[in-house]
């Protein structure tokens, strides 16, 4: 009998699903998103409501977690639902989370918990939120209280999600809460985000020491439209440089690259304030000089042409699908902080309602890891964005990464064939033949091939 090909992942490699609380539970009538629906700025019109009905019924979807074998489960906390006004804290809220998180433990199922996952209470917000270096302190008294009464519960905690996405989503390009568009004001936010990082790390390790601590910042890469101009390349570099790697660089030294330090006082205390990497990767991004858009940093960034793509959503921002990216992020934040802390992939995933491209297009993401694996890069774990349809933020319910479908008006579930492939990835540990001969044959010889096809995948590219 002819032995199984398989790309094996290292032993105690940790597979998972990321969610967000007010994608997922419902009912958060309390943060800034909630308004933000109300003043109509959902692309599609439609309301967050019940989401996924996790307040109440988290527990059914983590049951899918189960049966994939997940070893761990991504989810955050609403930070409004735990101090819905300014210093007044909310035991039964706390106490939901304290079941959520006891359940999966149960399922074997290792919490990793995310503080800040885009929302704010309104409280916060009317303050002026992180615009305001003075308002980190309420975040870390949160933080503090939170970790105090959880801490039997969990010890993986990601501090702040996606700083770079928050910022410029919500300051520079004006579709996120509050509809800001000042490039000023989006440094300072982000320098706060780090500050805020930087406090609650050391609020955490002081509390439970033993536990894991980070943050996650989103990743694009971004590739000049004509190679050969010299402006493409330059706003290509320039628009990577500010959304990657200025806060990379920000968060592991406390100092902004020139010339925003000039404006922006360092951090004290970033060195060495995390326990690993969290990197959330989902596309690419082509780019061409464009003088009339101050506020895309003149660059008109679009979809390459011929790519493969995910649903587009309601404004095409979805993008191409670009297997080889993930493999390239994970180089360069390993080269740029020296190997000092592992890796994980704490968000991947596609839009896909008719789950036609996503089966191939986890198998060749996760081609792609153990490349970067094999290649001495110290990645533990990988969460897959996410496991049930949610609320996409200013999209609504029109795009779904979810490995299980949702119905949100029946809140009805049906899990993809993709649910079922990432449980015999799970299982396995593994990409074996047998899975990707049934998920995705035509990847076969990309996956399994020479050591030469292996160097130069084809696929997706
Ligand atoms: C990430 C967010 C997450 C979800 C996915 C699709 O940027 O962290 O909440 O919206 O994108």
């Amino acid at each position: 009998m002819t032995q199984q090909r398989a790309l094996h992942f290292p032993k105690s490699f940790l597979w998972g699903t990321a969610s967000a609380a007010h994608q997922c539970e419902g009912g958060n009538t309390n943060n800034q998103w909630y308004r933000w629906e109300q003043q109509g700025r959902i692309l599609s019109g439609e309301q967050c409501g019940d989401a996924c009905d996790w307040w109440r019924e988290a527990e059914k979807d983590f049951t899918f977690a189960e049966q994939m074998e997940n070893g761990a489960l991504r989810l955050s906390i609403e930070w409004s639902r735990v101090e819905p006004d300014e210093g007044r804290w909310d035991k039964d809220a706390l106490e939901r989370y304290r079941v959520l998180l006891a359940d999966l433990h149960q399922r074997h199922i290792t919490p990793v918990v995310t503080l800040h996952h885009f929302t704010e209470p309104l409280w916060f917000v009317d303050r002026g939120g992180f615009a305001h270096e003075q308002n980190v302190q309420y975040f870390v008294r949160y933080v503090t209280y939170v970790t105090q009464h959880l801490r039997d519960l969990c010890d993986f905690w990601i501090t702040i999600n996606e700083p770079n996405v928050y910022a410029t989503e919500g300051y520079l390009r004006g579709v996120f809460p509050p509809g800001e568009k000042n490039l000023q004001l989006t440094f300072q936010v982000l320098r706060n985000l780090i500050q805020g990082h930087v406090a609650a790390f050391y609020a955490i390790r002081s509390i439970q020491p033993e536990s894991r601590i980070g943050y996650c910042l989103h990743y694009r890469l971004f590739e000049p439209s004509n190679p050969l101009s010299p402006l493409d390349q330059g706003i290509a570099r320039t628009q990577e440089g500010l959304f990657n790697w200025a806060l990379l660089q920000a968060a592991e030294t406390g100092r902004f690259p020139f010339p925003t330090n000039m404006f922006l006082p360092p951090i004290s205390g970033a060195a060495g304030a995390r326990d690993y990497h969290g990197i959330n990767y989902y596309t690419r991004e082509t780019v061409r000089f464009d003088p009339t858009l101050p506020h895309e940093l003149f660059g008109r960034r679009f979809i390459r042409p011929g790519a493969i793509c995910n649903d587009a959503g309601l404004d095409g921002s979805f993008g191409e699908i670009y297997p080889e990216g993930l493999y390239r992020v994970l180089q360069t934040v390993y080269r740029r902080t020296h190997g000092n802390k592992p890796l994980y992939i704490t968000e991947n995933g596609f839009c896909d309602a008719a789950d036609s491209r996503r089966p191939a297009a986890i198998l060749a993401h996760l081609a792609m890891l153990h490349r970067a694996i094999r290649e001495g890069i110290p990645v533990r774990g990988y969460f897959y964005w996410s496991l049930v349809d949610n609320f996409e933020w200013n999209h609504g319910w029109y795009v779904r990464f979810g490995l299980v479908e949702i119905d949100p008006l029946t809140q009805r579930r049906v899990p993809r064939p993709s649910a079922s492939m990432f449980g015999e990835i799970c299982r396995a540990n593994a990409l074996t033949e047998s899975t990707v001969e049934r998920y995705a044959p035509e990847l076969l010889d990309t996956i399994f091939g020479s050591s030469e096809t292996h160097r130069q995948p084809s696929f997706f590219i």
